[in-house]
């Protein structure tokens, strides 16, 4: 009886070190695999010139300048797509300089893509989802040098293995057009 339930155990401790042996060869083969073939994805961004209204959001009291985005966006994510990719976490994010020369980067839409099915972004016409607007209060149009980057990051969650960020395709020089208060 006694040697029976040693084996039992013996067993179940060799099952679960070889569950360990599996998880850490899954680990270093998806990074083996990411650093042989980085996926390289070239996607597009087109846009119209920012338009800068002095605005509010519901929230606020008082009006402050806020840009408003029109833009094209493709991108073929599917070559991320592996056996060991649980979901993308896509952003469009604007880099601008802002008027105290102060480097900001601010989350203007985002998506989650699960599928490889939905892999493949196509935006046509899109606003901003979240506020463009300077948190200071004052604001990018008057006296800044006027012109913003725009890049598509995304940010691979595998299901075994390290969190992974790339960009997918980038716009530089985008102008602010700062309009008449509303
Ligand atoms: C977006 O695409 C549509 C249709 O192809 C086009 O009419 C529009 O001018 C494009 N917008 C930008 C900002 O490129
Ligand atoms: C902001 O970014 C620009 C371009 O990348 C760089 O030349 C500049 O030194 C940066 N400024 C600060 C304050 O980091
Ligand atoms: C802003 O972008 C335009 C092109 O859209 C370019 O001609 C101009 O030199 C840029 N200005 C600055 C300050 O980078």
């Amino acid at each position: 009886m006694h040697s029976f339930f040693t084996r039992i155990n013996n067993v179940s401790a060799l099952l679960s070190s070889c569950t360990m042996a599996l998880l850490a060869a899954i680990t270093i083969a998806s990074l083996l695999q990411e650093a042989i073939y980085p996926p390289q994805i070239n996607g597009q961004i087109s846009m119209k010139p920012v338009k800068v209204f002095h605005a509010k959001t519901p929230r606020q009291r008082r009006k402050q300048e806020m840009g408003f985005l029109n833009f094209n966006m493709t991108a073929d994510l599917t070559p991320l797509f592996t056996w060991n990719t649980k979901q993308l976490f896509l952003s469009l994010e604007a880099e601008y300089e802002n008027i105290q020369g102060v480097n900001n980067t601010i989350v203007l839409w985002d998506r989650i893509v699960r599928r490889p099915e939905d892999a493949r972004v196509k935006i046509i016409g899109a606003k901003n989802k979240y506020a463009f607007k300077e948190i200071g209060g004052k604001g990018f149009g008057k006296g800044a040098p006027g012109n913003a980057s725009y890049a598509l990051k995304y940010n691979l969650m595998p299901y075994v293995g390290m969190l992974r960020y790339g960009e997918a395709a980038r716009l530089s020089d985008v102008p602010f057009d700062v309009r008449e208060e509303l």
